[in-house]
This record gives structure tokens, sequence and C-alpha cells, in this order.
């Protein structure tokens, strides 16, 4: 992307045009700024938005700590006026973020952060809602996916949401005269967090985004429980494979790697982990996990899941040692972590989606390696992503965080912040709300005990 330096002053003049300022909607536009037209909806069939209703329902079912922020929004309404351009999964548990955006008063324009996870009925349910756009297709093409954070960003967004920071980049790279009415925003991947760093330590960051990804409630739940349990569940929803037994490579112990791990190890296979941190692999080492170099690991694995935000893990020298029949499956963000090109440079024949989602591929002595979902996220692709009990806990933390912003947003300076820390707590006390469980408060004495320095044995 084409570096940029914020002009000096640039936030401070979106400061300090105030409430009034910030709270443009497509047709009011900034003095100077081209005029473009506001978003519209581009979705694969309207016909769905039943269907996807229905969709949305059960899912809202599961996010009850949304549902009690919603009440308070509707209550307070803290973005009455202002247009959200949100780049993210089109899912049911979106909608559901979607919606209580829409209940505080939020415009909120979505488009896809991946083509091949929208869910096109949900995508038309949304599309028919007042209050919300939608770009959104599944397959759509790299043109098309960019034409449609386009159109999310030409309501001129006071607020951003992100999922891997393709929007935001947009934004800086192509769209800079939107920069000065952005107050700010929250990024939901690590892989898209360590682009905004990027970005900040160049010094090309607009406006404050908040790493939604580093929460401690996050980081416990979203990448451990919902990356572990989703990218599983892709496998198997895309192979019908018996995992029990099986030797599963997982690439990367971050928390969504050990969560991975865990799930496997709890089906019954022979869990092998490769790092290239040595604090987890020895984490992974003591947690009662094989540690090997993928060289070491690729000729024994059956099943190989990568989930390190890197390039490139598996290559093409690793491919051409594995087994037949092995399964290739990716839980990273972007669908570079296995070397694909390399796959198919290795390969004389492709038998593509000999199930939905598994493409086979043949080398020259018969082997056979099944890539699903085209190494792109499989959690995503090939199932319906993290459980919407999971993602109650993460849009719940996306949803607070953008009220504070637009609250809040005066003092905080372009960069990544992390989640307050009492967002965090009130985010774990909603859900201990909504699962009905109560916890111990300290009392005046061991409050005393734990500030202060004088007691010892
Ligand atoms: N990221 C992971 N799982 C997701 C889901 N179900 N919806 C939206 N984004 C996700």
């Amino acid at each position: 992307m084409a570096e940029r330096r914020p002009a000096a002053g640039s936030r401070g003049a979106a400061g300090s045009r105030g409430a009034a300022g910030s709270r443009l909607t497509a047709g009011s536009r900034a003095a100077g700024a081209a005029p473009v037209q506001g978003p519209r909806s581009d979705v694969a069939d309207q016909g769905l938005a039943a269907a996807g209703l229905a969709r949305i329902g059960w899912a809202e079912r599961a996010m009850p700590a949304l549902g009690l922020i919603r009440a308070h929004f509707e209550a307070e309404q803290p973005f009455a006026g202002l247009a959200v351009a949100a780049c993210l999964h089109v899912t049911a548990e979106t909608a559901g973020l979607v919606n209580v955006l829409r209940a505080g008063g939020a415009q909120v324009h979505l488009a896809a952060s991946n083509p091949l996870s929208t869910q096109d009925d949900v995508a038309a349910a949304l599309a028919a809602c007042q209050g919300a756009t939608v770009s959104a297709r599944s397959g759509a093409d790299r043109k098309t996916y960019y034409e449609h954070i386009h159109s999310a960003l030409d309501c001129a967004p006071a607020l951003v949401i992100d999922d891997g920071c393709d929007l935001v980049n947009t934004l800086h790279a192509e769209r800079q005269e939107l920069l000065a009415g952005v107050l700010g925003g929250c990024e939901s991947t690590t892989t898209g967090v360590a682009r905004l760093r990027r970005m900040a330590a160049a010094g090309t960051l607009g406006f404050p985004m908040v790493a939604a990804n580093a929460s401690e409630t996050r980081r416990m739940l979203d990448n451990r429980y919902g990356t572990g349990q989703s990218a599983i569940d892709g496998i198997i929803r895309a192979t019908n494979t018996l995992l029990a037994g099986k030797v599963v490579v997982v690439a990367g112990f971050g928390s969504a790697g050990t969560g991975i791990a865990e799930r496997a190890r709890g089906l019954g296979a022979r869990v092998i982990v490769t790092e290239v941190d040595p604090v987890r692999a020895l984490d992974a080492v003591m947690q009662g996990f094989h540690v090997l170099p993928m060289a070491a690991a690729a000729p024994v694995g059956e099943i190989f899941i990568t989930a390190t935000g890197s390039r490139g893990v598996i290559a093409a020298g690793h491919l051409a040692v594995m087994r037949d029949g092995v399964i290739l499956a990716n839980a990273g963000h972007f669908d570079v972590e296995i070397d694909v090109r390399g796959l198919a440079g290795l390969a004389v024949a492709v038998h593509p989606q000999v199930r939905p989602h598994a493409d086979e591929y043949v080398l020259a002595d018969g082997r056979r390696l099944i890539l699903l979902a085209e190494g792109r996220i499989v959690n995503l692709v090939a199932a319906e992503g993290h459980p919407a009990a999971v993602m109650d806990l993460s849009f719940a933390a996306q949803a607070l965080v953008l009220a504070w912003l637009a609250r809040d947003h005066a003092g905080l300076p372009p960069g990544v912040h992390d989640v307050p820390a009492a967002i965090d707590a009130q985010i774990a006390s909603l859900m201990l709300a909504s699962l009905g469980t109560e916890i111990d408060a300290l009392t005046p004495a061991q409050r005393d005990y734990l500030d202060s320095w004088r007691y010892g044995s």
C-alpha cells in the first residue's frame, strides 16, 4: 500500500470538528472532498432474506451478552447519527453485532472480510434492514472484494471495524479524503493488529484503532475455544475424517494453535506441534505435545493445520515428502501459510472439489494431497466460524469499545490501543451474568492486604 504520513495535526483537526463534524453520513461530505455515492447493498440473492433472518435469530439466542448491551444501547443511543464501516465475515453472528450497533443509532455499512466466508442468506437479510447496507457475495473475486470495501467506505465512516485490516488499509491508501472524519475503530484479528502496528510504526495510521484481539477474555475464548473448535469442525465437515489415532500436525502454538492442538488431542489424535518461538515450543512440550520442526513432521503427519499468521509455513519442500492422502488445512487469517502455488507446481493433476471445499492434488508418483478451502481460513470457509457463544464475547467487546470510542475519542492519539481493562472486566461480568454464574468479591480486609506492602509472613 502507499505509505502516507497523516498531515501534522490532522487528528486534531478531526477532533476539533466535534460531534457534528464527526457525524458525516453519506451525502454530507467534508468540504472539498470529491462527492461519492453513498453505500448500496450488493448481495447474491435478496430472495434468501427469510432464511437468513431465521439463521440470525438462531445465532442471537446464543448471544446473551450482546442482548444485554443492546438493551443499554437502545436507551442510550451511543451512535446516534454515526456511520460505521465494517469489514467482517458476513455471518449470522456478525449480523448480531450489526443489529446491536443499529439499535444504538448507527448506520452500519458492511463489506465481507473474506469472500468465501460470506453467508449469502445472512447478507440478504441484513440488506433488507433499515440502517444497514451489505456488500458481500460468496465467491466474489478480488476486484469485487475491494469494490465492496470501497462501497462500505462510501458512507464516510465515523467509526470502523475491521477483520484483517483490509478496510483500514484501503482507507489510508486510496480514500485519504475520509481520514479526518474517522474517530477510531477496532480490529478483530491478530493478523490485522500486526498490520496496524506496522502502519503505526511507519507513522501512517491516522486514527486510534483498538486491538480487540488482545483483550484477556478474547484471547482465552475466541482464539483458544473458538478457533480450536471451529477449525476442527471445518476439517470434519469437509472430509468426514476420523481424528482418533491420526497424526495431526499443528503449526503454531499461539492461543489458536493451542486450542486446535487440545481439541485434536481430545478427539484421540496424536498431535505434533511445530513452532519458531522457544517459549511457546516449551509450553507445548510441557503440555505433553510432541514438538518437531516441520521438516521432520512433514513425512509423518496425516492432517496438517496451520495457525501461525506467517507465510510459507508448509513449503513445497515439505509437501514433496508428505504421505499419500494427507489433509492440509489453514486456520490463519490469510491464505499464505500453505504454499498453494508450490503445491500446484508439484502436482501433475488437480481434482477440484472431490468433496465440497476439498481439492485433490496428485503428485507424479501417485500420492494425493487434499487441500481444504483453497488454503483459506478453514473454519469460516468449510464451517461457520466460531460458534455464536464465542462471538457473543468477541462482538460484545467490539460493541463496547466502539461506544467508548464514540464517547471518549477526543483523548486518544492515532495508534494501536489495548481494550481498556474496565471493558474487559465488564465483558467477563456480562458473560458470567448471562451464564447465571456468581463470583466472590474481595472483603475490605482482603483489599487492604492485597493493596499493602507491609504484610509479610
Ligand atoms: N470470526 C470467526 N468466527 C466468526 C463468526 N462466526 N462470525 C464472524 N467472524 C468470525
